[in-house]
Order: structure tokens, then sequence, then C-alpha cells
């Protein structure tokens, strides 16, 4: 079947967008994350993204990547999913992600928060 490559726009059900650059050969990429919702009081901004994705012969490879929101949170997300792709071609990344908001002190039991997020690629968007 086909193979899945990170490269290009997706987005997930929350309306987060995120925009992969060339994966490179040894399976690392970068790119921008722009998420729809926060927990930071300052406004939202792109946020940028650095990961690596397997190279998988069945072309259903898992990746993971790290989102530093610095621009606007003190917070930082990884992400691990992987990518499948359907007989007709449509591809989503199934991804659970840990969100580390900053504490003040060790040991906060509320500073980390867990989810799952689907993405699907925006249309003719696949760079
Ligand atoms: C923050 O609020 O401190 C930064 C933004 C966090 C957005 C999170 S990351 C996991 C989840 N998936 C998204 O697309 N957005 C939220």
């Amino acid at each position: 079947g086909q193979k899945c490559i990170l490269t290009g726009l997706w987005r997930n059900e929350l309306g987060s967008k995120m925009q992969i650059q060339e994966v490179k050969g040894d399976g690392t990429f970068s790119g921008e994350y722009k998420t729809a919702v926060s927990l930071a009081r300052r406004p939202i901004q792109p946020a940028s993204l650095n990961g690596s994705q397997h190279f998988d012969e069945a072309g259903q490879p898992t990746f993971g990547f790290t989102v530093n929101w610095k621009s606007f949170s003190d917070s930082t997300t990884v992400f691990t999913g992987q990518c499948f792709v359907d007989e007709n071609g449509k591809e989503i990344l199934e991804t659970m992600w840990l969100l580390r908001e900053k504490a003040k002190a060790p040991n906060g039991w509320e500073a980390t928060r867990v989810g799952t997020n689907v993405f699907t690629r925006i249309k003719g968007q696949n760079v």
C-alpha cells in the first residue's frame, strides 16, 4: 500500500494545525504547530516542533515530536503516534500527548496533562 510521509499540513479534532517540513534521511523533521486551544494567559502564537519518524516497509511508521510553546507559554508538549493509511489512501495520525505545565515546586501532581489527538491531512496541502 501507500506509504505515509509526515511532510505536509495536518489538522486535529480540536482544530489545531501543524505543518511538517521535509523529513530528512535520518527520519528527523521540524515544523510549526498552531494550537487552537491553550491554558496560557497570553495569546496563542505558532510554535516550533521537532521530532523523528521511522521509515518502515509497511508504510505505517511510528513517530514522536516535541512542541516548545516558548513564545506564549511555559509548558512543553510531547506527542507520540503512528501514521495509518487506509485502502482509499486516507492518512491519519493517531497520537497521544503529555503536556507539562510549569509548576512552582517538584512533585506537583497537577502539572502534567495527557490526552489523545487524531490528525488528518488538509487536502491539497501535502507540500
Ligand atoms: C499551553 O496551553 O500551555 C500551550 C498550548 C498547549 C496546547 C495543547 S498540546 C495538546 C493538545 N493538542 C492540541 O492541539 N492542543 C493542546
